[in-house]
């Protein structure tokens, strides 16, 4: 009975830390790499390679830092940009690696996956790090389609932020002959490829039949984010596109991009209106990305579409599926009105939020004629997003003071 108060404690300071830990995501390695200018080469190349963003986007993972002299010997192979980007990102790990857990690997060597696997850049076990513990207290690492040296050891740990992100200094690149084959850069990709294998062929096939292929094409260098719609949503939407002039289908088809790199979670974390690339002044050709719980939507004032799917995600460039196609108010204001009873119930999802019942009633059998309604009620939504999220706050502060309050009747038992 005596010895089960400071057993609990024991139990519960671990997770109370990993709780706070995984609340506070704001790492930014930009920042952490610029206290040490001895790290000032890699550091550049992380940003140069978007890999810092990917980084600070992550949990869980670990940095493995090279000087700028160990930089220099790489940067003297003269890889491209992008090979670079795969050579840097076996130097990521998506595991934690405090420099205590180095030391203590269970039986002494472990694999491990690096950010060039989890992308799926990597094919088989190239991608893996081997890390070993060796003789005299010594940590080696190696690729492990190196079949064998451990060509690094570990030097120092450098920052620590426990289950979140560590930083270490290794002696030497790692090196592996899958990450150094010549990597193509993401103009070079084949967009309308990449989305007719995944389901997309109909989308694709359309935007190489115009001229919104090579905006599309043009934009990914700079960063771009494409919602195309399923096979099926395309073939269902055939009647009402064909009817579209030229210059109309190849708006239509450039309001599907976004001239930006916007994960998932970017999505989800930043509700509001989004320009497109068929933006063009006055037309302003934007819709609203909405965070419903797990789903994102996409709202234009005529219809909402879903994200279902990530068909490919290698900053700066993003492919999500969506389940149909978006059309513009520029567009389809008439067909709209036309077509408000058909629509309207697959949009009744929307106004069904709670403590919006009155919004519903109006909104249901609505047509053209109350399109002016249509932003005040736009904006309410963002309201109770906006509540949403400020409920899930409390819940997590509810939990915490729960937990907290756990930990203070285990001390005082
Ligand atoms: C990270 O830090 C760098 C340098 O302080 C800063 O330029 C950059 O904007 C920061 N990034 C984020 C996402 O906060
Ligand atoms: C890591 O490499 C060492 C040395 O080549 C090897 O002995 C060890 O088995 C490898 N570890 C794993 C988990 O494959
Ligand atoms: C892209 O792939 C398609 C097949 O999906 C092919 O027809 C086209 O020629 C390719 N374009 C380039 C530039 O390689
Ligand atoms: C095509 O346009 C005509 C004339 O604007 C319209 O009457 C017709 O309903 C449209 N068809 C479709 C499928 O949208």
């Amino acid at each position: 009975m005596q010895r089960l108060p400071p057993l609990s404690g024991i139990l519960a300071l671990p997770l109370l830390f990993l709780f706070l830990t995984s609340t506070t995501n704001a790492h930014n390695i930009t920042r952490i790499l610029a206290k040490h200018p001895e790290f000032s080469t890699f550091n550049h190349y992380l940003t140069a390679t978007h890999l810092a963003s990917e980084i600070n986007r992550r949990r869980t993972i670990t940095i493995l830092a090279i000087d700028n002299a160990a930089m220099a010997s790489l940067l003297s192979k003269h890889l491209g940009l992008y090979t670079l980007k795969n050579v840097l990102s076996l130097h990521v790990l998506v595991d934690y690696f405090g420099a205590k857990k180095l030391h203590q690997l269970t039986g002494g060597t472990t694999l491990t996956a690096s950010m060039f696997q989890s992308t799926g850049a990597a094919a088989g076990t190239s991608g893996y790090v081997n890390i070993t513990n060796l003789k005299g207290g010594k940590v080696g690492f190696g690729t492990e389609d190196n079949e064998g040296p451990l060509n690094a050891v570990y030097v120092k740990s450098i920052s620590e932020d426990p289950y979140n992100i560590a930083v270490l200094q290794i002696s030497h690149a790692l090196t592996s002959a899958e990450a150094e084959a010549p990597t193509p850069g993401p103009s070079q990709l084949n967009l309308t490829a990449i989305m007719s294998k995944q389901g997309c062929k109909a989308f694709a096939d359309l935007l190489t039949a115009t001229k919104a292929g090579p905006t599309f094409k043009e934009t990914i260098d700079g960063g771009l984010t494409v919602f195309c719609p399923t096979d099926k949503a395309v073939n269902d939407f055939l009647p009402k596109y064909k009817n579209l002039t030229e210059a109309k289908k190849v708006s239509l088809l450039l309001y599907h991009g976004i001239p930006v790199y916007q994960s998932l979670q970017t999505l989800k974390s930043s509700n509001g209106v989004v320009n497109t690339l068929a933006t063009d002044g006055a037309n302003k050709y934007d819709f609203t990305v909405q965070d419903d719980g797990e789903v994102v939507t996409l709202e234009t004032k005529v219809n909402t579409a879903k994200i279902t799917g990530t068909l490919m995600d290698q900053d700066p460039l993003i492919v999500f599926m969506i389940d149909k196609v978006l059309m513009p108010r520029e567009l389809f204001k008439k067909a709209a009105a036309a077509e408000a009873p058909v629509e309207a119930p697959a949009e009744s999802p929307k106004p069904a939020k709670k403590n919006k019942k009155k919004v519903k009633a109006a909104d249901a059998p609505k047509s053209d004629d109350e399109e002016a309604d249509a932003p005040e009620a736009d904006s309410d939504d963002l309201k109770a997003a906006d509540d949403e999220n400020g409920v899930s706050g409390l819940d997590g502060r509810s939990l915490m003071t729960g937990i907290l309050s756990l930990l203070m009747v285990a001390l005082v038992l």
